[in-house]
């Protein structure tokens, strides 16, 4: 199953916000990446990833905002546990949403797809 359409069949655009808005909330308080996200806009970083994701996900055709790659300069390295940890909360989230299996492993793979641009410890990192 590939990401086109995963907007519309989890709900639409609001739905994906709302799973957006619920993530971070997550994500905020873990132990492990939370500090990542300390005194920062939750909303604002919903909204950025959001913007994102329509793009990603093939739902829109532009996306405006700041590249991943680049996003987090301003924060501590992001390590292949931090990355990996994430990816455990975000399909904790989506099981718990009623997210079929199927698109819940296309979100990953999307995900996945910006790893190597993200992880600062990633050996084959370009
Ligand atoms: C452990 C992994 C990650 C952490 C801890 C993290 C954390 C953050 C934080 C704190 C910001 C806000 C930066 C700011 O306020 O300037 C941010 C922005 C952003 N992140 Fe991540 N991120 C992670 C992974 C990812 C991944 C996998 C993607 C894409 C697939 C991504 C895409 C973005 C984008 C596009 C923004 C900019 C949003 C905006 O402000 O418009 N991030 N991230």
């Amino acid at each position: 199953m590939s990401a086109r359409g995963l907007v519309d069949r989890i709900g639409g655009p609001e739905r994906l916000r709302t799973i957006l808005d619920r993530f971070y909330a997550r994500l905020a308080v873990d132990p492990l990446v939370g500090f990542f996200f300390a005194g920062r806009d939750l909303d604002a970083i919903a909204a950025g990833q959001w913007a994102f994701l329509m793009r990603a996900f093939g739902a829109v055709e532009r996306y405006h905002g700041k590249n991943p790659a680049s996003a987090h300069h301003d924060l501590a390295p992001i390590l292949r546990g931090h990355f990996d940890r994430r990816l455990v909360i975000l399909r904790e989230l989506l099981r718990d949403e009623g997210v079929e299996a199927a698109d819940i492993d296309a979100w990953i793979k999307v995900e996945e797809s910006f790893r190597r641009r993200i992880v600062a410890d990633e050996p084959s990192r370009t």
